[in-house]
This record gives C-alpha cells, sequence and structure tokens, in this order.
C-alpha cells in the first residue's frame, strides 16, 4: 500500500510527476493549445477580483497563486487564511470571485468562509482533492486536483497538485482579459507540459537533501527565505519541516530578513533560501551574505547558474533542473518537501502521523 516506500508521505512525495500529469491531462489538450476546464460560465474577463481563502497548505498554494494572478492576468488578489475571514466580515468589491482550497473539502473554517461567501461574491469556486465533499458542493463551481488519496497527514502531492490547478487557471485568466494571446498561451501550456519530468529530476536529489537533512535535524530552529512567487514556498517548507521534525522553523521573505529575523541566525541556525535564478536573485545573494557574515550556515536549494552566481561560502547547494519562472514554485515543492521528510526520518518522528494533528480539521 506504500508502494515500497517507508511511508505514506514519501510515497506521496515520489508521486508527483505522475498525479501531476493527471492533472494536465485532466486539463491541458495534449498538443498543449487549448484549456478543457469547465468553469460553468465563469468568464475572467469579467471578474475584476480574486478572494481566495484556504488554511495551512492549500493557503500557500493561494498565496502563490496570486502572484501568478496578479503578475500573468493584471488580476488583484485579496488572500486570507479561512479563521481570519469571515469574522473580519471583509466587504466585496463587484464582480469578486470566491476561490476556496481545500485537500479534504472538509476544513470547517473554509466551509463557514464559502458560505459567508454565498451572495456577496459573484461567483464561488472551489479547489478540491475530494468531489464529493463539502466544500465540492457547496461551492458553484468545484474544480478536482486529481492528487488521488492522500493518506500522511502532512500535504505533500495536493499541494503540488493544487498549484498545477492553478498555473492552468491562470493561463486560462491571462486568455480571457487579453494579457496573453494564443502563442503566449500556447507557450506558458507547453511550460506546463514540461512539469513532470522536471519533478522527476528534481526528485533524484534525494539523497542530497537527506544528508543535508541530517545535519538540519540537529538544529534547534530553521529559517527559509524565498522572494516573490518564491516567498510562499518558504513559509510552506518552514510548515514542513515544523509539522513533522518538530522542529521550530519559520518562513521568511528574504527582504524582511534584517527587519528582525536576522537575530536569529548564528551558527547552530541553518538557513534555506530557495532562490532559483530569477530577476530577483542579485537581492537575494545580499540577503545570504548578511546571513553568511554572522556565521549562519546557507542551504542554497537553487538551478546551476543561481549556484554560481552564489559564490564561496554556501554551506550546502541542492541543483534543481533550469525550469521556465513559471514553473519554479511547483517544481521547488518537491526539496523543501524532502528536507522535512528526511529530518523527521533522522529524529525518529511518527512521520505519516505527527503528534497533535488531524488529516481533516472538522472543528473550528
Ligand atoms: C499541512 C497540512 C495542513 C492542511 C490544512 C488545510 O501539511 O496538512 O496545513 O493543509 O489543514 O487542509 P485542507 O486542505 O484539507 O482544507
Amino acid at each position: 500500500e506504500k508502494g515500497g516506500h517507508r511511508h505514506f508521505m514519501m510515497k506521496e512525495i515520489a508521486e508527483q510527476p505522475t498525479v501531476v500529469g493527471q492533472v494536465l491531462d485532466a486539463y491541458v489538450s495534449p498538443d498543449a493549445h487549448g484549456i478543457m476546464m469547465d468553469l460553468e460560465g465563469i468568464d475572467f474577463a469579467g471578474i475584476d477580483r480574486l478572494s481566495i481563502v484556504a488554511c495551512g497548505t492549500a493557503y500557500y498554494a493561494g498565496l502563490v497563486a496570486k502572484y501568478w494572478f496578479e503578475h500573468y492576468a493584471r488580476l488583484p488578489v485579496d488572500i486570507d487564511v479561512a479563521s481570519e475571514f469571515r469574522y473580519r466580515e471583509p466587504p466585496f468589491a463587484p464582480r469578486t470571485l470566491g476561490i476556496f482550497v481545500s485537500q479534504s473539502g472538509e476544513t470547517a473554517d473554509t466551509l463557514a468562509a464559502l458560505r459567508f461567501s454565498e451572495g456577496k461574491a459573484a461567483r464561488t469556486l472551489a479547489l478540491v482533492n475530494v468531489p464529493e465533499s463539502s466544500i465540492a458542493r457547496e461551492a458553484d463551481v468545484a474544480l478536482p486536483i486529481h492528487a488521488g488519496p492522500e493518506i500522511a497527514v502532512a500535504s505533500t502531492k495536493a499541494f503540488t497538485c493544487q498549484l498545477t490547478t492553478f498555473a492552468v487557471l491562470v493561463v486560462k485568466a491571462a486568455h480571457a482579459r487579453g494579457e496573453i494571446d494564443d502563442a503566449g498561451m500556447v507557450e506558458m501550456l507547453t511550460d506546463l507540459r514540461h512539469l513532470p519530468g522536471l519533478m522527476s529530476h528534481a526528485l533524484a536529489s534525494d539523497e542530497l537533501i537527506r544528508a543535508a537533512a541530517e545535519e538540519v535535524a540537529e538544529a534547534r530552529d530553521v529559517l527559509f527565505l524565498g522572494r516573490g512567487q518564491m516567498f510562499p514556498l518558504a513559509l510552506e517548507g518552514a510548515l514542513k519541516l515544523k509539522e513533522i521534525s518538530y522542529l521550530h522553523a519559520e518562513g521568511y521573505p528574504s527582504g524582511e530578513l534584517k527587519h528582525g529575523p536576522i537575530a536569529l541566525v548564528d551558527k547552530a541556525t541553518p538557513t534555506v533560501v530557495l532562490a532559483p535564478h530569477d530577476g530577483l536573485f542579485d537581492k537575494t545573494v545580499s540577503n545570504m551574505q548578511e546571513v553568511m557574515a554572522r556565521g549562519g550556515r546557507v542551504l542554497l536549494v537553487a538551478d546551476a547558474r543561481a549556484k554560481d552566481q552564489a559564490g564561496s561560502g554556501v554551506w550546502k547547494h541542492i541543483t534543481m533542473p533550469d525550469a521556465p519562472e513559471f514553473l519554479q514554485p511547483i517544481l521547488y515543492a518537491v526539496p523543501a518537501q524532502l528536507l522535512a521528510y528526511h529530518a523527521a526520518v533522522a529524529k525518529g518522528t511518527d512521520v505519516d502521523q505527527p503528534r497533535n494533528l488531524a488529516k481533516s480539521v472538522t472543528v473550528e
């Protein structure tokens, strides 16, 4: 049942190339020329704002989607953790589409946020893994994320399938709003078609990551940094690590380092930097130098070009394949998950059933 793996979590990490491929088969035509996604009349050209609501890892998927929707579709996005949403009684701008993200489809706060939004949002859309769940049934439109059953408490393949589903939705929105033409759409969909192969490539770093994780597991605190669309991955990496290894971890946008968290940096505190070579990489290099100048150990997860530019002084490198910028948050989920997994195994925790956590949080 664990497909030869010791834990469901590792099985679910390893099957991501397959399940992400399933998402693409469901939503992208084989020639990458068209999108097959029935939104039951939701037209992004007639939407002025998105309001994304979710909890935990699903919230971080939504946070990546905010960067994407704003960048590629020029569509403004509000995002909330579900428990903060309805009690605030947020006003809705006209023509707002509410998007609710939940693996289980049963999370109490997300369901309550959906109910609160009914009649206030123009339409409601759910991204869910369980098609017969409450959130799937109550939203105007439900999009399955096609991850298959997720057994481990720590969410892995649901996250990358949520992101892949969002990615297709972003392309659809960008095209409908005239931000990209047909050729631009085909280009983005073709990029997406490369994801399963890139994820397999990322999984091949497993041994290197395990070696790094065994050292990280000795720390008390771990910092995760990312910029732009990689910032939510820093949050997700920290959440995964704390959930299953019980190490204290915090994710920050790289540029926030000097506004507080740098006080935590010392020789004993590893800093994981998730930084593919992108337009912001130079700024990330200077953030890493600030860490290293204080004796901090930097674990750099990056592509080869970023590795070359980072110079000496980096404690450990995990090299990721080159990938189109759009796909990087999905790809970099893999090393973040593997790092948490191997740190937890090194610490001897109950990886699939971490203490104090439930797979589905059906009470407030
Ligand atoms: C993290 C994790 C939780 C869930 C959160 C939302 O690994 O499992 O943070 O992501 O409880 O659950 P769903 O997606 O079922 O609403």
